[in-house]
């Protein structure tokens, strides 16, 4: 396990369970819904980079708010800790039990609700699979506003838990922008409305964005999705240094503004780890570059549009900027580019272990840091750089054969300070989970930190809530 996770230990306030408890779960959920299945709990204790592994002895899995709200209450009463947990895609061990946290699943709330075709607002259950939304947006000339590799699992639920970027960002903004209401522990705050503008005081949504299963639980949520435009054009293109990329980004932005829609960079150590462990990739430029960069345009004017991704390129290439670029021809082609980008998680999976590094540094600073890391590790490991270069976002990852102290040590808290000397944060996106919880005052102040406990303290008296994750272990020794 990570060096982080194995310092911290259970707090003994927290009850354990009993039969007790697990009869009066099956009243609330009914048996089929209270999972005591080992096979099934090992896959539920267990997070998607098989890293951190947990040691619940039970799964609840409520089907509608009000169960929800009751198995909390129960929780709270008993002072049973528990963990929420969505699609189990999330790479900071957030999603998963410490100790015996009850795990608190609502993937079978995945219904949705409503869907208005004038305002693009979605009303769904948290449990909602993002790539299922899409597809159902899809049949109504739809689109979700956010996208990521992990959509095949992930929960909406989970997304708005964790805030997730992707690769839509650039274009439709944060969730915090999106994500117009949320019900969190059922009929406890429910704030669950479809208005574009309110303004009657303080937006209390947005604790739930991004507060990792901290603060509650969500069961709904809602919404605004984008009209599906007529032109999507990608770019893959080759350059060969990172001042090239940064100068493409600003041409791009200034040049393609409008029609924009993802701007992602890899470097060629992520590019041959792609080639090395998926199965029929293949490098959509002939030659080989130091970077990789796909731009995605989209609008609403077919023939203008690919022009104009057309003669950027072209005039990308006069400069010198771009070494070697193709422009995809169909939407298969255009799967293959992104398949290269979206597998690198994957395929890093697939090469060992890997220490993952999730930062928003100023663009101009993004590559320093994979270059110092290199000459540090030097042959110990190997280190990747690739990420939301539109948005400033890096992930940094250092594949090696197994985890060890040694290496976390040369690696910590080094790319934390680094990151915070340079006005960063160490998390753009994944979230703090367990792996960075307590390395949360390289991005906060004291003063910040203090007010979310207060916050978590008012939400969550008794620290239920996904407890040792995102706040310092050090703020809630009792
Ligand atoms: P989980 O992993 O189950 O949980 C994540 C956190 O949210 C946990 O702290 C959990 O307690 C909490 N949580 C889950 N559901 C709820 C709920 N209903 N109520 C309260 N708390 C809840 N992330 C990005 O931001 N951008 C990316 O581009 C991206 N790409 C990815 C690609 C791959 C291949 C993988 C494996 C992961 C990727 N991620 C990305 C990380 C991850 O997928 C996202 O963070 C995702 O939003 C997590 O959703 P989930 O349903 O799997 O949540
Ligand atoms: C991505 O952008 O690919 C995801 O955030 C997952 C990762 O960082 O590996
Ligand atoms: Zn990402």
């Amino acid at each position: 396990g990570s060096s982080s996770a194995s310092q911290i230990e259970r707090k003994p306030l927290f009850s354990s369970l009993d039969s007790k408890d697990v009869s009066s779960f099956k009243e609330i959920l009914g048996d089929k819904n209270v999972v005591e299945d080992e096979e099934r709990l090992e896959t539920a204790n267990t997070d998607w980079m098989k890293k951190y592994k947990g040691s619940s002895k039970l799964m609840l899995l409520p089907k509608n708010t009000e169960e929800v709200s009751q198995i909390l209450q129960y929780c709270d009463s008993r002072r049973l800790a528990v963990v929420p947990q969505g699609g189990n895609t999330g790479l900071v061990g957030g999603s998963v039990p410490v100790f015996d946290e009850v795990i608190i699943n609502v993937g079978l709330m995945n219904k949705v609700l409503a869907f208005d075709e004038v305002s693009g607002v979605l009303v769904c259950e948290a449990g909602c699979i993002l790539e299922n939304l899409a597809t159902f947006l899809d049949t109504k000339g739809f689109i979700m506003p956010l996208d990521l590799g992990a959509k095949g699992s992930c929960h909406i639920g989970g997304n708005v838990s964790t805030n997730a970027g992707g690769l839509r960002l650039i274009r439709y903004g944060s969730l915090h922008g999106t994500v117009l209401a949320v019900t969190a522990n059922g009929n406890v705050l429910d704030m669950l409305g479809t208005l574009r503008k309110d303004n009657t005081g303080y937006d209390l949504k947005h604790l739930f964005i991004g507060s990792e299963g901290s603060l509650g639980i969500v069961t709904k949520v809602s919404i605004l999705t984008q009209p599906k435009l007529s032109s999507v054009n990608l770019a893959f293109i080759a350059c060969k240094d990172y001042l090239s990329c940064q100068k493409i980004l600003v041409e791009a932005k200034k040049n393609l503004g409008e029609i924009l829609s993802a701007f992602e960079f890899l470097d060629n150590n992520s590019m041959d780890l792609v080639l090395n462990h998926l199965d029929g990739v293949r490098n959509p430029v002939s030659s080989t570059e130091n970077f990789y960069i796909l731009i995605e345009t989209t609008g609403s004017d077919e023939t203008n549009d690919r022009e104009k991704l057309e003669a950027f390129l072209l005039k990308s290439l006069e400069k010198g900027l771009v070494s070697d670029g193709v422009i995809a021809q169909d939407i298969n082609q255009a799967s293959s580019f992104w398949r290269i980008r979206e597998g690198i998680t994957e395929a890093l999976q697939k090469a060992g272990a890997v220490y993952k590094y999730d930062l928003s540094l100023p663009v101009e600073e993004i590559y320093n840091i994979v270059n110092d890391l290199r000459r540090r590790l030097g042959e110990l490991a190997n280190v990747m750089g690739y990420g939301h270069l539109g948005d400033g976002n890096l992930h940094l990852n250092i594949s090696a054969a197994d985890y060890n102290d040694k290496l976390i040590g040369l690696i910590e808290p080094y790319v934390y300070e680094w990151t915070s000397k340079h006005r960063g944060s160490i998390s753009a996106e994944h979230g703090l989970g367990v792996m960075k919880a307590n390395e949360i005052f390289y991005s906060k102040s004291p003063e910040t930190v203090a007010i979310m406990a207060s916050i978590k303290k008012l939400l969550d008296p008794k620290g239920i809530l996904n407890p040792y994750k995102v706040l310092p272990h050090s703020l809630f020794s009792h």
